[in-house]
């Protein structure tokens, strides 16, 4: 998948993408994120894969500086009234000192970008003691793995990885990161809207509606779907893993 690739799907999404899922916009999601990062006033965040500023803007007034970078600019245009500073750059080569924040935070980024690299370079521009917070749509475990994935394969065909809640633990713990810990989160999705995003044909999103018609018990049960109106709701399942820099 070439960088090409992610910004064009992006691109395509721009002008819709906060309305495109419950989750983008859920205040109760958001204070995790800020339960998690514990953000201080004289705190310098970066937002990695800032997208439209969701997550730069809770941040937004309550520390010194607030970074965000992403690599789709249609996107990122609309994240800059709540940022201090807009850099255009991939997450795998942060164009910033070692040591530079406090608090890093990357809300479903990391399943577009090359890992561990992307992880690493996050954990390279914080400061020693400083707080690092991945938030994504995981898997539930082994048993709704194939079928999940296919789904969240079929809804954005420019993602890279797909997880378990024990790979963003994994990923922290990997490139050095101490007392990692992972909160779930479940967010209720309409699936019909959710996979409404703009940048995907009918087609796929018929094969998504076919996952759901045809999806196993334990599908079924993890993710307490339920049947609403021909379409179906499903409990997505959000992991954020924290972790801090020694
Ligand atoms: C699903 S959006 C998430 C936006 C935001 N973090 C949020 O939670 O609403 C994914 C974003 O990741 C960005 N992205 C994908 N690959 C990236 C990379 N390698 N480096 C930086 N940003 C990337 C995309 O351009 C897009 O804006």
């Amino acid at each position: 998948m070439s960088q090409e690739d992610v910004t064009g799907h992006f691109a395509a999404r721009s002008a819709t993408y906060d309305r495109s899922s419950s989750w983008c916009t859920d205040s109760e999601l958001g204070r995790l994120v800020l339960q998690l990062t514990q953000p201080q006033p004289t705190d310098r965040v970066l937002d990695v894969a800032c997208g439209t500023g969701l997550v730069s803007r809770l941040f937004s007034g309550r520390v010194a500086e607030v970074t965000g970078v992403d690599i789709t600019t249609e996107m990122a245009e609309q994240a800059q009234p709540h940022l201090d500073r807009l850099v255009i750059a991939p997450a795998e080569a942060l164009p910033f000192p070692d040591d530079t924040f406090d608090v890093v935070v990357c809300r479903q980024g990391i399943q577009f970008m090359e890992l561990p690299d992307a992880v690493a370079s996050m954990v390279r521009v914080l400061k020693p003691g400083g707080r690092i917070v991945l938030v994504n749509l995981c898997a539930y475990g082994p048993q709704d793995r194939d079928e999940y994935f296919e789904v969240l394969r079929l809804r954005n065909p420019v993602r890279r990885h797909f997880f378990l809640p024990q790979d963003l633990e994994a990923l922290l713990s990997n490139v050095g990161c101490a007392e990692v810990e992972l909160h779930r989160y479940v967010s209720v999705e309409d699936v019909d809207v959710w996979s409404d995003n703009g940048a995907i044909e009918e087609t796929r999103r018929e094969a998504i509606r076919e996952v759901y018609r045809n999806a196993s018990e334990d599908f079924l049960s993890l993710h307490a779907v339920k049947e609403s109106a021909g379409g179906f709701v499903d409990r997505m399942l959000f992991v954020a893993a924290a972790g801090r820099k020694p």
